[in-house]
């Protein structure tokens, strides 16, 4: 059931960035210490000197971030003692910090609903309540536009739900044709999706959601949605019997946001969701998302046919968007943005270059691609004619090559070979088959890229590709298949994020250098980067997500890190320092901050989760009698565990890192 992403559905054979990195690794240990030191820690700004004036025009017009243009701290970039990794079923920050547990899922939004601890509350309870595996977030300040450090909302994807924790031991994990089938699969639909709470700071400084808030609203896995873009609701791919109109988002994983104050909520791994009983032969299209008779074994679609591929195979087009939600109008309706692409959405990391929109999404599954959209004209004409920025402009995919550069190859019908000769109709065809767009214009294979963030001094691009190691595959050495993944720096011709070109190269290779002698061994140990975000100050934030089936076991090389984990990199030097250190069975996931960096928010997702390691240690794995039986964090024995998000504050009020 877990890391379903490391299946990889690519079948072209496309050049992969894995090996271009392997062979550069493996040239760099050969050449000896000092170019290693050189490759890993590469200075960004300084090595492409002149571009940070460049980009800090665009960044003074620039009026949405929440970057200061002055920084009051004096101090060094990274002012904590980094922590050691841990085992233990807790948080653990450095010294001079403090955590505390906001929204678990199950808080009550509205008034009327409590939590039930033996997690008997129904679907109707669950669409008032904060859904379940927190993931990619952001802090809007109240009220909108301004630069409020003490009230706002925030905005929550939640990516999916657990059958051994979300429902009673009564009730059991299995779905079955009936209505009890029909009322789980809607408490998991409705554990789906994204959370909008309004949250607010006490005097003591510790922080507090409002029930009732006017502004507090789910958006789930059944909410209707309406589509924009090439790509139309009414497109022919997209009629479904069993949606007439569309609903409904699912594996809401990262998050974006954009100039004009709205949230953008990725689907990741929505294939999943969809199975059937009856004789199944995938389409070329199907395969290529990794579509199954079988599916992530789910069996929604025993009790709910929209998830029946029997039923109603046009239902899958409806997923594997980028979707956009203004946070501030409860009753606004989330729009499918067509123009970014129909992949496995990890994130959608929104900048702006020359006043266009420039937006970076990687389509997390091992051998597929890192992509961009840039806008056609500046967001601000867009903005004033009444059109989105998000549905004008052209998706790219990248090219690496091995010796450090690069190309943005468009994804535009009659472009290249995505012509009707070749079998493509039009443009909402290229993007409803985005997978097979990018195959054939000859797209660089990658391990899994997943978050991507831009340093908003040097311009810089930087991508985690978490790892290439597959779901229980044999790891035979440690850069080949890549259990630990690396981050890559992706630097834009001329700083100018809306280039057709670029140059890259190796931030770091993650790892543990008791294993990996290529490594510097003073590197702090960590892998499988995941969560990625550069804050104002350039502190660029690494959060982990080690497979369950990898976590501190020796034959995966993950002995020694214990459990996932944040890290802190100086881009300037490559330092790397741990920070947080999660729960057991957990992964780190979602990031922000308030305008003063005072406070940050982080996620917790699936705590307790089924995990090998611990698993053999605890005599099973999590059952719906028995859902803490790997962790039961945040609230301790007797509990059972719950997805949340945790909020950091630093003891003598400074900001978070410093
Ligand atoms: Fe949802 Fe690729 O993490
Ligand atoms: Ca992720
Ligand atoms: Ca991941
Ligand atoms: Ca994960």
């Amino acid at each position: 059931m877990f890391d379903t992403d490391d299946i990889p559905s690519n079948p072209t054979d496309n050049p992969h960035l894995g090996d271009m990195i392997a062979s550069r690794v493996s040239r760099r240990s050969l050449l000896g210490g000092a170019l290693a030191a050189t490759v890993v820690g590469l200075a960004g700004s300084g090595a492409f000197g002149g571009t940070a004036a460049a980009a800090s025009d665009d960044h003074r017009g620039n009026d949405y971030d929440d970057h200061d243009d002055h920084h009051d701290d004096h101090g060094p970039l990274l002012g904590f003692t980094g922590i050691e990794p841990s085992t233990d079923d807790t948080v653990r920050v450095p010294e001079g910090y403090t955590w505390d547990v906001l929204i678990p899922w199950g808080t009550p939004l509205f008034n009327g609903v409590t939590w039930q601890e033996d997690a008997s509350n129904t679907a109707a309870d669950q669409a008032k309540q904060v859904g379940f595996n927190h993931d990619g977030m952001k802090y809007f300040p109240l009220p909108a536009g301004r630069r409020n450090r003490n009230r706002g909302l925030l905005v929550v994807n939640h990516e999916y739900t657990d059958a051994s924790q979300i429902y009673t031991a009564a009730q059991g994990s299995t779905i079955t044709p009936d209505a009890a089938g029909q009322e789980k699969v809607a408490k998991a639909l409705a554990g789906h999706g994204v959370t909008v709470v309004e949250i607010a700071q006490l005097s003591d400084g510790s922080w507090t959601h409002v029930v009732g808030s006017k502004y507090n609203r789910r958006i789930t896995g059944t909410t209707p949605v309406t589509f924009s873009g090439p790509v139309p609701a009414s497109h022919a791919m997209l009629a479904s019997t069993v949606s007439p109109t569309p609903r409904g988002t699912l594996n809401n994983c990262a998050n974006g946001f954009t100039p004009w104050g709205t949230y953008l909520t990725c689907e990741e791994n929505w294939n999943g969701y969809f199975g059937t009983d009856a004789a199944f032969t995938a389409t070329p299209l199907e395969a290529r998302y990794g579509v199954s008779k079988a599916g992530f074994g789910y069996n929604w679609h025993k009790a709910e046919p929209r998830f029946d591929l029997q039923v109603n195979r046009n239902e899958l087009n409806h997923f594997g968007w980028v979707v956009e939600i203004d946070p501030f109008s409860p009753n606004s309706t989330p729009v499918k943005r067509t123009a970014l692409g129909r992949i496995k959405h990890e994130g959608a990391t929104v900048v702006e270059a020359r006043g266009k929109v420039v937006v970076y999404t990687g389509d997390d599954e091992n051998g597929d691609y890192v992509y961009k959209f840039v806008g056609d004209r500046p967001w601000r004409e867009h903005r004033a004619r009444r059109r989105s920025p998000l549905d004008h402009g052209t998706l790219y995919v990248a090219q690496f090559d091995a010796v450090g550069n690069g190309t943005w190859l468009p994804l535009v019908h009659g472009a290249g070979v995505l012509t009707v000769a070749n079998g493509w109709a039009d443009q909402a065809d290229v993007l409803i088959r985005t997978r097979q767009a990018a195959d054939a214009v000859g797209a660089t294979r990658c391990h899994r890229p997943e978050w991507i963030t831009v340093d908003h001094e040097t311009r810089d691009v930087y991508v985690a590709f978490t790892n290439g190691s597959g779901n229980n595959a044999a790891v035979n050495s440690l850069r080949d298949p890549n259990p630990y993944g690396h981050i890559v720096r992706i630097m834009e011709a001329g700083a100018n994020n809306a280039a057709l070109t670029f140059s890259w190269d190796i931030y770091v290779a993650a790892g543990d250098p008791a294993y990996d002698a290529t490594l510097p061994a003073t590197q702090t140990i960590f892998g499988s980067p995941d969560g990625l975000w550069m804050d104002d100050d350039r502190r660029l934030w690494i959060q982990t997500d080690i497979s369950n089936s990898s976590q501190n076991l020796a034959s995966r090389f993950y002995d020694h890190i214990g459990n996932n984990q944040m890290l802190v990199s100086d881009p300037d030097t490559g330092e790397i320092r741990r920070f947080l250190t999660g729960p057991r069975g957990c992964e780190l996931t979602g990031i922000t901050v308030t305008p003063d960096q005072r406070t940050m928010f982080v996620n917790i997702q699936h705590p307790g989760e089924s995990t090998t390691y611990w698993n053999t240690l605890n005599g099973g794995a999590p059952t719906v009698s028995n859902p803490s039986a790997v962790s039961s964090w945040p609230y301790g024995a007797g509990h059972r565990p719950r997805p949340a998000t945790v909020v950091i504050r630093k003891l003598d009020g400074g900001k978070i890192g410093s």
